[in-house]
């Protein structure tokens, strides 16, 4: 099986489409490199981008299997690995950059990531990516039958780790990492939801899910500003509700939450409307059977 056909070996426009874009953050950054477009310090630059691409392949990945649901798309599943895959890949560039930045220096490295915090959390996710990585094939899937799943449940555990990496070792502006985590917030409270069977095919629970998921945003930015500068909270969550200057995450994230339970009203009155005409057709032609009896 190629990362553009399906498992009948058919052509997957969705896969090859897919895996073309994971492709294309180490396309562009090798081509920046090479034209000198990285900056005064490329090889941080690259650091930089490698990590900003697992997080966000990661978090991709873990919105597949919401996504399929909301929007009756079971094909999605098809790229959910390939995503995955993608995560680590880039985590892994995203190591060894770094170790070409410790100038291959091995005893440093391993010396670095066990004196700071933010690196000793990278390494653990990083370990967790390749647990994953390394069990996902078909023959590992069906050797671990339902271990498989119950291993596969620690992706949200290194998801949030990687959000921890991201929010320690910004130094100054937690804008992006606090959407990113924000989204993983968000996905996490659907998977619980999930879990506790609400309806999740109603677009008023899923509207909550956002809701729910805005307010877990804003509650973790505030706890990052409380717990890591001097800023009062008070002023963080005031800023909330200026939108001159700038649209605070939580606003994103509750933007993506209502853009997905909008998505889930629509599939559902394309399905009610399908089933309407489904019995109404079914009903003209028990009514044309019994004309013609
Ligand atoms: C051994 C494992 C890892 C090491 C040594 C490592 C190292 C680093 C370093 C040195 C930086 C830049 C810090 C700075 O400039 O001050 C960084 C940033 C980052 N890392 Fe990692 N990391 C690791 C694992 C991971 C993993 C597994 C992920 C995600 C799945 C990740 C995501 C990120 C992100 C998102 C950033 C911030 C990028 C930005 O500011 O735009 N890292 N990491």
């Amino acid at each position: 099986m190629t990362p553009w056909t399906d498992r009948a070996g058919r052509f997957s426009p969705l896969k090859a489409v897919t895996f073309a874009g994971t492709l294309v953050p180490a396309l562009l950054l090798a081509w920046w490199w090479a034209r000198g477009a990285l900056g005064p310090r490329p090889l941080t630059e690259a650091i930089h981008e490698t990590g900003d691409w697992a997080i966000r392949f990661l978090a991709m990945s873990l919105a597949v299997t919401p996504l399929r649901r909301i929007a009756q798309w079971p094909k999605l599943i098809n790229v959910r690995r390939m995503l995955g895959l993608a995560a680590l890949s880039y985590a892994l560039l995203h190591l060894l950059l770094y170790v070409v930045d410790q100038k291959w220096d091995l005893g440093k490295v391993a010396s670095e990531i066990a004196l700071r915090l933010y690196l000793t959390i990278g390494f653990v996710a990083l370990l967790g990516l390749v647990a994953l990585g390394s069990t996902s094939t078909d023959a590992m899937i069906r050797r671990l039958g339902r271990n498989w799943n119950r291993l596969h449940k620690i992706v949200y555990v290194i998801a949030a780790l990687a959000a921890v990496h991201f929010f320690m070792q910004t130094k100054a502006d937690v804008f992006e990492a606090t959407i990113v985590a924000g989204l993983v917030l968000l996905l996490m409270i659907y998977r619980l939801a999930h879990r506790v069977s609400l309806p999740l095919s109603s677009p008023v629970v899923l509207a909550g899910i956002a809701v729910a998921g805005a307010a877990a945003t804003a509650a973790a930015e505030l706890l990052w500003y409380g717990l890591a500068t001097g800023i009062p909270v008070s002023r963080v969550f005031a800023a909330n509700w200026h939108f001159a200057f700038q649209i605070r995450p939580m606003w994103w994230v509750l933007a993506v939450g209502l853009a997905a339970a909008a998505l889930g009203w629509v599939r559902l009155g394309a399905s009610v409307g399908k089933g309407g005409r489904a019995s109404r057709g079914a009903e003209k032609g028990g009514e044309a059977a019994r004309a013609a009896a």
